[in-house]
């Protein structure tokens, strides 16, 4: 299945990563694709904030991966720009697993493909569910 989103501001994101986070049961894979600076980074921090993750999100590309606590599992945010090979098996349905810059070859349940359109709007398409 693939969907398409426009989101035109952070008000929008914020709506959609909310609706977003009533489909995670917290064993899933997301992975991120887009170009730098598309929108992977502050996708992630709205939906973990609807997942309730109280603490400040940060981008995770000098530390691979950031771990979190939600109100009903945990998170592990993962950036694999600047690595060839990260092995996820161990972190496999110990909580929702978020990729941005993933290799070709993991299994997702989603796949998310950010595009920074004109006016700073984006288009989220949205793979898998
Ligand atoms: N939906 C949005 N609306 C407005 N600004 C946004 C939106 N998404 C991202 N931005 C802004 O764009 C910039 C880059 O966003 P972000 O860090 O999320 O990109 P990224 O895809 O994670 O980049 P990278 O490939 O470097 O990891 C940030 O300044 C962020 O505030
Ligand atoms: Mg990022």
């Amino acid at each position: 299945m693939e969907e398409k989103v426009l989101i035109k501001d952070l008000k929008d994101l914020e709506n959609f990563t909310k609706e977003f986070s009533k489909k995670l049961k917290g064993n899933e894979v997301i992975l991120l694709e887009g170009d730098l600076g598309a929108g992977k980074t502050t996708f992630t921090k709205y939906l973990l904030k609807a997942l309730g993750v109280e603490e400040e999100i940060t981008s995770p590309t000098f530390g691979i991966m950031n771990q979190y606590e939600g109100k009903n599992f945990d998170i592990y945010h993962l950036d694999m720009y600047r690595i060839n090979n990260f092995d996820i098996s161990d972190i496999i349905g110990k909580g929702l697993i978020i990729i941005e810059w993933p290799k070709e070859n993991i299994d997702y349940n989603y796949k998310i493909n950010v595009q920074q359109l004109e006016n700073d709007n984006r288009l989220f398409i949205i793979q898998g569910g």
